[in-house]
């Protein structure tokens, strides 16, 4: 909290903030002072949730593809000429939801590069392009990940590889880009981000008691990217209400 307007306000690039966790991530930061820059590739509604959010001129849409090294390098370079740089956070939240995918025996490799281009090869381009655009060389990286780095379903092989894969990126862009730059990552379990109703077992499976909250994360988002958090770097925090915890076997 606290960060001042103006020349001075703090910037914070927020990739898929157009909907769902990053649109709470990127209300949550405006609210404390921030201007927001939300990357997203869903031109529509990236742009009507910055008009949505944007209630003191602090919230912008760029038109952004995480996973294509030009669209990337485009928008990170073209933010000085804006006003927007420099800047102190980028999170990178972005990636292809889906966890589901074919059996190995028909596994398909241009889904499966998919996959690793935009929830994993865009954390390493968003770190190279934003890099020389912190502010006095120094700010905070924060990944979304997902429990399933760690367990898995059936035939989820892309999805699971890529979160993996960020959450290992993590600690080597915090040991790398340190002690400038402090590189952490959030592993969500089951959040709600659609509009599909829940059942009182969904919630109940939980040890916290609830499906989890797009705000769960962003306030988690939020602490990781304050100066509060600069004794942490390189970490992973899951926020899963609990189910990580639990044993599965059947009774
Ligand atoms: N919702 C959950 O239960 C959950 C659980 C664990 C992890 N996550 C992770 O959290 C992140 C956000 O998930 P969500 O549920 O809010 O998803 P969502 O689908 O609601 O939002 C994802 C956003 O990313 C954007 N996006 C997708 N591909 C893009 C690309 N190539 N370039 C730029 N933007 C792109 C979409 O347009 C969308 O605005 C994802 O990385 C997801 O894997 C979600």
């Amino acid at each position: 909290m606290g960060t001042s307007m103006g020349s001075e306000a703090k910037t914070a690039v927020v990739t898929g903030g157009a909907r769902g966790i990053g649109r709470a991530i990127a209300e949550r930061l405006l609210r404390e002072g921030y201007r927001v820059l939300i990357f997203d590739v869903d031109r529509q509604t990236g742009t009507s949730t910055a008009s949505d959010l944007d209630t003191l001129g602090r919230a912008v849409f760029y038109h952004v593809d995480v996973g294509d090294e030009t669209s990337v390098r485009t928008a990170f370079e073209g933010m000085a000429g804006r006003g927007h740089a420099p800047i102190d956070a980028v999170v990178n939240n972005a990636g292809i939801p889906q966890p589901y995918g074919d059996p190995i025996q028909s596994l398909d490799i241009a889904r499966w590069n998919l996959y690793l281009a935009v929830n994993l090869t865009s954390v390493v381009l968003s770190a190279k392009y934003a890099h020389p655009l912190f502010r006095g060389g120094r700010g905070a990286i924060v990944n979304i990940a997902s429990t399933r780095f760690l367990q898995s379903e059936r035939n989820t092989f892309a999805y699971t590889a890529s979160k993996g894969g960020m959450v290992s990126l993590t600690h080597s862009l915090a040991v790398s880009l340190g002690p400038e730059i402090r590189v952490n990552c959030v592993s969500p379990g089951w959040i709600h981000t659609r509009d599909d109703l829940l059942s009182p077992e969904d919630h109940a499976q939980h040890p916290a008691g609830r499906v989890g909250r797009p705000e769960d994360i962003a306030s988690l988002v939020s602490w990781l990217v304050s100066d509060q958090a600069g004794f942490v770097t390189g970490q992973n925090f899951i926020a899963d209400g609990g189910m990580t915890r639990k044993m599965i076997y059947a009774d």
